[in-house]
C-alpha cells in the first residue's frame, strides 16, 4: 500500500519529519516532484539531517527513488549522497531515467529573471535553484533528462540545440555579457557535455537509473510499502497555489501519479497525508493574510517603520519555531494559522489524515488564533478566492483560542494524545472538525521521539 506526505499550506510544515516517523515501515520512499529547492528535516537521536534532494526515508535505511516528476541537479545529488555518507549512511538512490536534469544555465536564468524581476517588485523570492527555468525546457520540449546522460550522441544533440537558444536568451533578450558571468562555462556545449557525460557515467556505473514506473509496481508486486513525499506544498503548487508565487511543480496528491507513473488508483486507495504547521511560514513574496508581522523584501508593500502589525509576536514565534530557511537561511515569514487555506488543501488533496507539527513552539502564548474566514467585498468566504489579487484583498476573520503551557513535550509523545494540554487539544480538534478529517499524529518538537502517533499508517 501507499502513503503520500503532502504539505497542506506553503512548505517547511514538517514533512521530512513525517517522513522519518511514518518511515519505519516503508520499503520505498519517493520523492514525485520539485528538486533541490526542497530542505527537509529529520532529527534522530540527536543527529540533525538536512535534505534537499534525496528522499527522507534513507536516514531509516530505506530504498529513496527520485520519481520522473522530479528536477534533479546530479551536483546536488551526489554532493548529498557523499554527505550522508560521511555521516555514516549508506544510500541507495534510485533516478528516474525520465526525470530532467537541471543544469548550470537553469540557475542562472533563475538569477537573471529574479533580478529583473526584482525591478518591478514582481520577483517571487525562488530558492535560485534554476527548479522553474528547468520545468520550463521540459514543458517546452526542450529538457535534457537523466536518460539523455546515458548516450553520448542523444546528449550531445541536445545541448547543441538548447544551449545556443540560452546563449542568445541572456546576450540578446538580457543584455548580459556570458564571458563576465560568474561561470561562462555553463553555456558552453563542450564543457557541459564533458561534465554531464561523465556524470551518465556515474549514474550509470551505480546502478542508479530506473523506469521509475516499472520498479515501483514491481515494488508493489513484490508486497512493498511505498511512501511518496511530497516537497513544497499546496499553496505553492504551480496549479493549485498562488500563481505567481509559487513553484513550478505539482506538491499536490494528483503529483505523486504523474511524478511517478502509478495510476492515480494506486495513490487513492492509500493513505494521503496533509501535514499542517500549527501555524504559518512562508519564505519569499506572495500575499499572506494571516501574517503576523513581516520580513523586508518579501512581504508585500511592507515597510518595517510604519507597519503596526504584531512584529514582536512574529519574532518570537520565528525564534521559538527557528523558522529559517533551510536552504537559503532566510527568515521565514510567520501567521497565524489560516483555515480558509487548509479547506481548499483539503479539497484539493483529498487527505485521509493530517498530521500537525509545531503544537509545542505556540506553548506559552495567552492565546491562540486562527483566521477561520476571510471578508471579500462585504462577503464572508470559507476558501481561498482563485486568484492571487483576490486572495491579497481578503481580510481575516481570527477567531481565539486560550493558549496552553509548555510541557515536558517528549513525556506527552510517550503517553499519547490525551496527555497533550486541554486548550492544545481543543484547537487540534476544531482543525480536525473543519478539514472533516482525522489527526494521525501531532509534532510536539523536532525529534522522532517528539511525535504523538495516533494512527499507524500501513
Ligand atoms: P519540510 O520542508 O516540510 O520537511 O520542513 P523543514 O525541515 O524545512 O522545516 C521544519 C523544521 O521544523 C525543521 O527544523 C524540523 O526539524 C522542525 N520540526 C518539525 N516538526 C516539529 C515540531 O513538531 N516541533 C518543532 N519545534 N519543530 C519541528
Ligand atoms: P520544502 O520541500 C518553502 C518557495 C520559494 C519561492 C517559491 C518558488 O522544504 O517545503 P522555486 O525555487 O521553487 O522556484 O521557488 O517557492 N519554495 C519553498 N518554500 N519550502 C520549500 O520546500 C520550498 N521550495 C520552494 O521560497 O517562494
Ligand atoms: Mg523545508
Amino acid at each position: 500500500m501507499t502513503v503520500t506526505i503532502v504539505g497542506s499550506q506553503l512548505g517547511d510544515e514538517g514533512k521530512g519529519g513525517i517522513v522519518d516517523v511514518y518511515g519505519d515501515a516503508a520499503d520505498v520512499v519517493v520523492r514525485y516532484q520539485g528538486g533541490d529547492n526542497a530542505g527537509h528535516t529529520v532529527v534522530f537521536e540527536g543527529d540533525e539531517y538536512k535534505l534537499s534532494l534525496v528522499p527522507s526515508g534513507v536516514v531509516r535505511g530505506k530504498v529513496g527513488v527520485l520519481g520522473n516528476g522530479c528536477v534533479v541537479n546530479p551536483r546536488t545529488l551526489f554532493d548529498e549522497i557523499s554527505t550522508l555518507q560521511e555521516k555514516g549512511l549508506d544510500p541507495d538512490v534510485r533516478v528516474a531515467e525520465r526525470a530532467h536534469v537541471i543544469l548550470p544555465y537553469h540557475r542562472i536564468l533563475d538569477g537573471i529573471e529574479e533580478d529583473v524581476k526584482s525591478e518591478t517588485d514582481q520577483e517571487v523570492g525562488t530558492t535560485g535553484r534554476g527548479i522553474g527555468p528547468t520545468y520550463e525546457d521540459k514543458a517546452g520540449r526542450r529538457g535534457v533528462r537523466i536518460g539523455d546522460l546515458l548516450d553520448p550522441e542523444v546528449l550531445r544533440e541536445r545541448l547543441e540545440y538548447v544551449v545556443p537558444q540560452k546563449r542568445a536568451l541572456i546576450e540578446d533578450v538580457y543584455g548580459l555579457d556570458i564571458d563576465s558571468l560568474d561561470d561562462p562555462a555553463a553555456l558552453d556545449v563542450d564543457a557541459l557535455f564533458e561534465e554531464f557525460r561523465e556524470i551518465g557515467e556515474r549514474l550509470e556505473d551505480r546502478d542508479m537509473t530506473v523506469n521509475a514506473s516499472a520498479f515501483l509496481t514491481d515494488a508493489m508486486a513484490d508486497g512493498q510499502n511505498v511512501m511518496f513525499e511530497g516537497a513544497q506544498g499546496t499553496i505553492i503548487d504551480i496549479d493549485h497555489g498562488n500563481y505567481p508565487y509559487v513553484t513550478s511543480s505539482n506538491p499536490t496528491a494528483g503529483g505523486a501519479a504523474t511524478g511517478t507513473g502509478l495510476s492515480p488508483g494506486v495513490i487513492g486507495n492509500g493513505e494521503v497525508i496533509g501535514i499542517v504547521k500549527a501555524y504559518l511560514t512562508r519564505v519569499g513574496s506572495g500575499p499572506l493574510p494571516t501574517e503576523l508581522g513581516g520580513v523586508v523584501g518579501d512581504t508585500p508593500d511592507y515597510d518595517e517603520s510604519t507597519d503596526g502589525r504584531n512584529e514582536e509576536l512574529a519574532e518570537y514565534i520565528r525564534e521559538e519555531g527557528g523558522e529559517y530557511g533551510t536552504v537559503t537561511g532566510r527568515p521565514r515569514r510567520v501567521g497565524w494559522l489560516d483555515i480558509p487555506m487548509l479547506r481548499h488543501s483539503a479539497r484539493v488533496n483529498g487527505f485521509t489524515g493530517l498530521a500537525i507539527n509545531h503544537l509545542d513552539v505556540l506553548a506559552g502564548l495567552d492565546e491562540v488564533k486562527v483566521g477561520h474566514s476571510y471578508t471579500l467585498d462585504g462577503e464572508e468566504l470559507l476558501t481561498m478566492p482563485p486568484t492571487t489579487e483576490k486572495w491579497a484583498d481578503c481580510e481575516a476573520n481570527f477567531r481565539i483560542f486560550d493558549g496552553w503551557d509548555d510541557v515536558d513535550w517528549a513525556a506527552v509523545a510517550e503517553e499519547g494524545y490525551d496527555a497533550i494540554p486541554e486548550n492544545a487539544r481543543k484547537y487540534l480538534d476544531y482543525l480536525s472538525a473543519e478539514l472533516d478529517t482525522p489527526i494521525y499524529a501531532v509534532g510536539v518538537g523536532p525529534g522522532r521521539e517528539e511525535t504523538v502517533v495516533v494512527e499507524d499508517v500501513y
